[in-house]
């Protein structure tokens, strides 16, 4: 197996490593020479992921756990350190995504409204958002990643050594995701705190980045894309100049990028998305 991470043996740890594009990462990690600790809140959605992996040959831990759950973070570290040793690489990938059928309606409305003459009006899901939507989000999608970080830190600022890889999304850098203004709320503020840390921790030759993934042609998404009629399909790729949306394996290379060796970035929030944010 390639092995392109300097340290010997290298302990890659995914959160939400099921059939979305955390599988797709922590199979790729695998297939760059990576010991894998996968975890999920629902343990089920690992098995596919683990399977895989142990059908390249690659060697691979899954752990239930629920990320917003910080005592049980750091269970899971504790067992990955019992397992191999300690872990060299995180992808901080699990998050709550807004896929409820209330959500994807509002998802195509704004697209519609994007991409159709009508009068401008307020699209209204702010105000009618409620605490506890917004808190389940933050839980697991800000609260989850502070906890795994400062879980892997604590292995990684003695060995001198870590790759943290967020992932954060367009909704975080751009209005590509009105229709969810608590998702993109989170991962504004996951850019933040990599950008935050990364300069923190960069010292101890640990490098923090992000990606912030456009449209990635995950089962959900290709889902979604079905309950649209022709013309809302059509409408819909008038928002991505490249005209399709990114595969698991292409927001993969730049992750694997990103949690090997050698590279200088720190701190950088990089956007593969086609070309809907440039
Ligand atoms: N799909 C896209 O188009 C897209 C675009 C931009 C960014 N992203 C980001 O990519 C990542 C993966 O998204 P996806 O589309 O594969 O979604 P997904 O829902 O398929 O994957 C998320 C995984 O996280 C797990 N999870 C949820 N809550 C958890 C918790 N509390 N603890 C542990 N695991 C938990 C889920 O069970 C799931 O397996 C997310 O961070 C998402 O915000 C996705």
């Amino acid at each position: 197996m390639r092995n392109p991470l300097s340290v010997k043996e290298p302990v890659a740890l995914v959160t939400g490593a099921g059939p979305g594009l955390g599988g797709a990462l922590a199979i790729a990690l695998a297939a760059a020479g990576a010991r894998l600790v996968i975890c999920d809140i629902d343990p089920d959605r690992l098995n596919g992921t683990a399977e895989k992996i142990r059908s390249m040959g690659g060697e691979v831990l899954s752990l239930p756990c629920d990320v917003s759950d910080s005592a049980a973070v750091d269970a899971m570290f504790t067992q990955a350190a019992q397992h191999f040793g300690t872990v060299h690489v995180l992808v901080n990938n699990a998050a709550l995504v807004p896929a409820r059928p209330v959500d994807q309606q509002r998802r195509s409305e704004h697209y519609a409204y994007l991409t159709t003459p009508e009068p401008r009006r307020s699209l209204g899901f702010t105000s009618a958002m409620s605490d506890e939507e917004w808190l389940r989000f933050w839980n697991v999608n800000v609260h989850g990643v502070f906890y795994c970080t400062r879980a892997a830190l604590r292995m990684m600022e003695p060995q001198r050594y870590g790759r943290i890889v967020n992932i954060a999304s367009v909704a975080g850098i751009s209005a590509m995701s009105v229709h969810s203004p608590h998702y993109s709320a989170t991962k504004g503020a996951v850019v933040a705190f990599t950008k935050a840390m990364a300069a923190e921790v960069a010292g101890a030759n640990i490098q923090v980045n992000a990606i912030a993934p456009g449209g990635v042609f995950t089962p959900d998404f290709e889902a979604y894309l079905q309950t649209l009629d022709e013309a809302g399909r059509n409408r819909f790729w008038q928002l991505i100049p490249a005209g399709r949306l990114g595969t698991m394996d292409e927001y993969a290379a730049t992750v694997v990028h990103l949690a090997c060796d050698p590279h200088y970035l720190v701190g950088q929030i990089i956007s593969p998305n086609g070309g809907c944010v440039i």
